[in-house]
């Protein structure tokens, strides 16, 4: 791989900008704007970004969950979540503090390919959600803890790193969100809920369909603290109906 110098890459990138030919991807990723002065910029005004580092969390896209759980109610005293795609950490913050408010037991499994530093209360497992080898790791925790099939919240803000192609992010997104959905099948307790992260494109609708008749509810939730030129959105699953698990 041939190492470009950052200032020389930035230069290159705005050049192109002044020049009219960048067109920024509208999802999630800021992969062709970083380093960029259009980036510097929109992070400077940007009110969550303060926000983040004033309230000591690791990453902006805690807000989101923030939001989602204050107006939804999902993540209680001890109850047992899985965070899948979690680093930085700043959504297991967030679970691992509610979880265990008035000195309740709860337990958080954190997942992800990228090492991350460790959360007091929580358990790390580093590698890809979507294989075997991985979700047999998450299934010990639970066991030792006596916890399978007792899971209350499965979060899913797993998303690759995106090429800007937005065809190809929606597929691998919905992929992504297909396994963490097939995995809070056979995790989620009775009334359990599923949180997971989508882009628009046309295989969420037939995704959602195919989870719709495992949970009471499910809904499209575009948190105020998700960009709006980005076109992801979160689906709420809850109420999870044991009795429809195949
Ligand atoms: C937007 S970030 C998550 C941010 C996190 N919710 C937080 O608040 O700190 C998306 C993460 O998904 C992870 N990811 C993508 N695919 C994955 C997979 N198959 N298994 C585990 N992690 C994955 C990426 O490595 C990345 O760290």
């Amino acid at each position: 791989m041939t190492l470009i110098p950052l200032r020389k890459f930035v230069t290159s990138s705005i050049q192109l900008m002044k020049r009219g030919k960048r067109i920024p991807p509208k999802n999630f990723s800021d992969v062709h704007l970083k380093g960029t002065s259009q980036f510097i910029l929109r992070q400077l005004n940007d009110p969550y970004v303060k926000r983040r580092r004033l309230e000591n969390y690791r990453c902006r896209s805690v807000f989101k969950l923030l939001e989602i759980d204050d107006d939804h109610k999902i993540l209680h005293p001890g109850s047992t979540i899985i965070d899948l795609g979690a680093a930085p950490g700043s959504w297991s913050q967030v679970a691992s503090s509610r979880a265990c408010e008035n000195n309740q037991d709860g337990l958080v499994i954190a997942v992800d390919m990228k090492r991350f530093p460790p959360l007091d209360g929580v358990y790390s497992i580093i590698g890809d959600f979507t294989t075997v080898t991985v979700q047999n790791k998450i299934e010990d925790i639970l066991r030792e803890n006596g916890k399978s099939n007792k899971v209350d919240v499965v979060l899913c803000d797993a998303a690759p790193k995106a090429s800007g192609v937005k065809t190809m992010d929606h597929d691998i997104i919905v992929k992504l969100a297909f396994s963490a959905a097939k995995f809070a099948v056979q995790q989620l307790k009775e009334e359990g809920t599923l949180l997971f992260k989508l882009l628009d494109g046309d295989k969420s609708v037939q995704l959602k369909q195919k989870i719709e008749v495992f949970f009471d509810t499910v809904q499209n939730i575009k948190p105020n603290a998700s960009r709006k030129d980005s076109s992801e959105f979160f689906v709420l699953c809850k109420g999870f109906k044991l009795k429809n698990k195949i």
